[in-house]
């Protein structure tokens, strides 16, 4: 559609959190945007689940805003919006991440565009950067901090060696965490975000099944303090990287050597590292969401699409997506304190060729812990080590194992 009377028609669905943050946005920009485009943007109607008809929107819309979340009827609407010619920004990563290739093909056969900034680290501009600022470098990794809820209750963790309730609690009371935070803390939020961003930087095809996660909900206030003492950072980061002519694409608790470009990202910070050959490499930080800080990206994304065309292009190729990959690890195991169990532990270790960076050995009575990080194996040996470590007569407790990533920058 184009405007002929100088209006430029959003309709906006969903004025929750971010939705509502928008449309209080909007008017405050109008001005601005009508001087930089030459159309005065003008909301034209609000969808809620009690109020307002999408059908009536779509009629008046020249573009539409997508923040109800979830996938229906949301899927359905905004194709029917790009078949009917409106474009669509949104910031809904669990549809992209389950429908993105339906979705992008749509806009791109009907000529509209879909833009989805605020989907993937808030107001951090990574969409654009991969999508435009990076089209020329051929990416080799892709790491983030994309879950601003579980980077602030860690961070917490290891500043007052509070428990993952206590600090998760604390999120809530202070609204970085949801009523319910299932999708935050057990990663699932963070692997539709990867999904997203892997296709962009990978150029292929990555569905949310095809990532692996974990989250923080296991992580213990002793992981953070003996990491502490090995000089570690405890992160959840999604990772996407070109592998044995594949692509591995994870989100997991990971301890990051104090150089690496994320270990300085604390609370609800997010961020995202880009490496490539070309560019060696770039990370970008900000506030990974809230309602104003979305509404920004949105509305950026808002007036883009009213400036000139630009498509998400097909993707061009279909890489493997690799399961096993090689990882350092801590390792945290509480042993009976009697002679010769760090040789029985390094037999097993080195049984699967599991070899032994670092060890920290406390006695506590009757019992002892042994910390340690392992150099890089493949996560296979290292998960067979595990069992046979978990079924050892000396072993006090089941065995605890973080990955740790092995870089140092700078
Ligand atoms: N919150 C953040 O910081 C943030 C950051 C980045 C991305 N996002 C994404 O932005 C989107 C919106 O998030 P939010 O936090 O603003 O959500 P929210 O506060 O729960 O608001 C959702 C809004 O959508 C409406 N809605 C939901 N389902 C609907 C349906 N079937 N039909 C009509 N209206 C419906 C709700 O209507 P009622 O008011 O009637 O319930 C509500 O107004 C999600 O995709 C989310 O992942 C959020």
């Amino acid at each position: 559609m184009t405007s002929t009377d100088g209006v430029f028609r959003v309709g906006l669905l969903g004025h929750g959190t971010v939705g509502s943050a928008f449309a209080e946005l909007l008017p405050r920009h109008a001005e601005r945007i009508e001087r930089l485009t030459g159309l005065r943007p003008e909301l034209c109607g609000v969808v809620t689940r009690r109020s307002g008809s999408f059908e009536e929107i779509l009629e008046r819309a020249d573009l539409i805003v997508e923040l109800m979340g979830g996938i229906d009827p949301t899927r359905e609407w905004l194709l029917r919006a790009m078949r009917s010619g409106r474009h669509v920004v949104t910031a809904n990563k669990q549809l992209l991440s389950r429908h993105g290739e339906e979705l992008w093909d749509c806009a791109r056969s009907n000529g509209v565009q879909l833009r989805f900034e605020g989907a993937v680290a808030g107001v951090v501009p990574v969409i654009r950067v991969l999508q435009e600022a990076l089209a020329g470098a051929t990416i080799d990794r892709v790491h983030g901090i994309v879950n601003g809820t579980t980077n602030f209750i860690l961070t917490e963790m290891a500043r007052t060696g509070m428990t993952f309730e206590e600090a998760l609690r604390d999120a809530q009371r202070l609204g970085y965490a949801e009523a319910d935070p299932a999708e935050d803390v057990d990663g699932r939020d963070a692997a539709a975000k990867m999904a997203i961003l892997a296709r962009l930087a990978f150029d292929t095809p990555v569905h949310l099944d095809q990532v692996r996660y974990e989250g923080i909900e296991h992580i213990q206030p002793d992981d953070l303090s003996y990491a502490h003492e090995l000089g570690l950072e405890l992160k959840l980061i999604g990772t996407a990287e070109r592998i044995a002519g594949g692509l591995s694409v994870r989100v997991h608790p990971a301890f990051l050597y104090p150089k690496h470009p994320l270990a300085s990202v604390h609370g609800p910070f997010n961020a995202v590292t880009v490496e490539s050959e070309a560019i060696t490499e770039i990370t970008m930080s900000g506030p990974g969401a809230g309602g104003p800080q979305t509404a920004s990206a949105v509305l950026g994304d808002m007036i883009s699409a009213m400036i000139p065309p630009a498509s998400t292009p097909p993707t061009s190729q279909v890489m493997e997506i690799v399961g096993d990959v090689v990882s350092a690890f801590y390792l945290h195991l509480e042993v009976a304190d009697e002679p010769g169990v760090l040789a029985t532990v390094a037999q097993v270790l080195a049984g699967h060729d599991v070899s032994v960076k670092s060890v920290v050995q406390k006695g506590l009575g009757a019992q002892a812990r042994l910390v340690m990080v392992v150099h890089p194996v493949l996560e296979s040996r290292f998960d067979a080590a595990m069992a046979e470590l978990a079924d050892l007569a000396v072993l006090r407790a089941p065995p605890r194992a973080i990955r740790v990533l092995e870089e140092e920058f700078g």
